[in-house]
């Protein structure tokens, strides 16, 4: 007999490091999930469907207000409503030094991370609204909290997209819609274990002592997988009662 669907999901960049991991683990708990994003995620979305699974993908434009409205619209005629919505879109796409920092560098970030953020929350609280609510879930990032070297218009949207969170959970409530931010410390993703490699290739350290300078920069002293973030992210897709909170995970880092 085919096992029902616990929770329809909307993700929103399902196909690369946390939103990868992620939207596996929630196939594979019988979540539906739909999928909306750009090259990757497709990629990652056919590969899934060519090894069995069946999840319906959207192409969308995340800093483009139109082509967020578009994919929402497409979105509706393959679902009557979601319980879900999980947005991965992010990133601090450069280091660079205050000074260096171009107004368009600037505005790209918070396209990226902020507007991106806006757009999609906004559509699915709007839909939300009119089917009695559900659980949105936001990344915000311990950078949002503490600034980190080189990382100044990161911190900026991730901080702004805290905030959000607050906006969308106070005036979300009365409608059903629980809304949380999950803020990471570093977490090894494919690409940060690429990176790493990379560096230990371009320097005398290993990649292990690499590694290890990392871990040892939270009191735990270890690292985040992807992994590890998905027992919140179900957490969060399923409670009536944790509610514009942000959320750190990141083994106690921000408090050394
Ligand atoms: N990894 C970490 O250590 C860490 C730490 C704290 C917070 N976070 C936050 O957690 C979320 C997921 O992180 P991640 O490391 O898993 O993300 P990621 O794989 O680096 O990127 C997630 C997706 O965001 C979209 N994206 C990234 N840069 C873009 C750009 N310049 N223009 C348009 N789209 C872009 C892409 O979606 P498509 O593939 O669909 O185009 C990409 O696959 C992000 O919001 C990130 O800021 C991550």
């Amino acid at each position: 007999m085919a096992q029902e669907y616990q929770k329809t999901v909307l993700i929103a960049a399902p196909g690369s490091g946390i939103g990868k991991i992620v939207t596996e683990r929630l196939i594979k708990d019988y979540f539906r999930v739909i999928g909306i994003g750009g090259k990757n995620s497709k990629e990652f979305v056919d590969v899934l469907n060519q090894n069995g699974y069946s999840i319906d993908f959207v192409e969308c434009d995340y800093t483009s207000e139109s082509s967020v409205i578009e994919a929402f619209n497409e979105v509706k005629l393959l679902t009557p409503k979601i319980d879900g919505l999980l947005i991965f879109v992010g990133g601090s796409l450069f280091s660079k030094t205050i000074e260096d920092i171009s107004y368009t560098d600037f505005r790209q970030v918070l396209a990226v991370n902020l507007d991106s953020t806006f757009l999609i929350g906004r559509e699915g609280y709007i839909w939300m609204k009119e089917h009695n609510g559900g659980n949105i879930v936001f990344f915000g990032s311990t950078t949002g909290l503490r600034p980190s070297m080189k990382k100044m218009p990161y911190g900026v949207a991730k901080a702004a997209i805290h905030n959000l969170t607050l906006s969308f959970a106070l005036e979300g409530a009365e409608y059903n819609i629980i809304t949380n931010t999950i803020a990471p410390g570093y977490v090894m993703t494919d690409r940060h274990v690429d990176e790493l490699k990379y560096k230990a290739t371009e320097s005398e350290d290993t990649y292990e002592n690499i590694v290890n300078k990392i871990k040892s920069k939270n009191p735990m002293k270890q690292s985040l997988d992807p992994e590890d973030i998905y027992p919140l992210i179900k957490l969060l897709l399923t409670t009536s009662h944790i509610h514009g909170q942000v959320i750190r995970i990141d083994s106690g880092q921000i408090l050394g």
